[in-house]
């Protein structure tokens, strides 16, 4: 395996906006990453032996009631090493340890290959999961100093 790191951090800024950007997810404003990493229940950031982040995970919610599992993401030419696998363990760990009986934990996926393995189910048929509509969003988020709303 590639040799790596696992601090138990949340990403700066800069790798957090860059690492969702090289795994084709949905960028954030600047302002929105500052704000939502700061108000991580739990957050881990993987690192190259050069110090590069290279993959991280998050934990977001009420800590009690809510938790949501989100931003688990590994640069892709670190991909199929195992390193979504230790990020997800350690998102795992911190589950264990913190959250209540009964309460809820939810994630939405692209790859529930990953989740699949670590007990995560499909909310349907039972449940729709669901998002407020982007145009919406668009419309009406606050505006930004770059002036991006998505
Ligand atoms: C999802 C992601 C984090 C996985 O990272 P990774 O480092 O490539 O994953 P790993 O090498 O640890 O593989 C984890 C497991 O999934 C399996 N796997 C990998 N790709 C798979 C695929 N396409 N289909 C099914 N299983 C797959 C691996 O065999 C491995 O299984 P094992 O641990 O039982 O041996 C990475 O692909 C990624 O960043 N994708 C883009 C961002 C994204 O979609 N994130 C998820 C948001 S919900």
């Amino acid at each position: 395996m590639t040799k790596s790191y696992v601090k138990i951090e949340s990403p700066k800024v800069d790798d957090y906006l860059r690492l969702r950007h090289v795994c084709g997810l949905r960028q954030r404003t600047r302002e929105a990453a500052e704000t939502g990493l700061m108000n991580s229940l739990y957050a881990v950031t993987l690192y190259n032996t050069e110090g590069c982040a290279i993959g991280m995970g998050r934990v977001v919610g009420d800590g009690g009631c809510n938790f949501e599992v989100v931003d688990i993401a590994v640069d892709p030419d670190y991909q199929g090493n195992g390193f979504g696998r230790l990020i997800v363990e350690h998102v795992m760990n911190y589950l264990e340890s913190n959250v209540p009986l009964q309460s809820y934990v939810s994630l939405v996926a692209n790859t529930p290959w990953l989740y699949e393995k670590f007990r995560f189910e499909p909310c349907a048929p039972k449940l729709t999961g669901m998002q407020l509509n982007q145009k919406f969003l668009a419309n009406h988020s606050k505006p930004t100093p770059e002036g991006g709303a998505v």
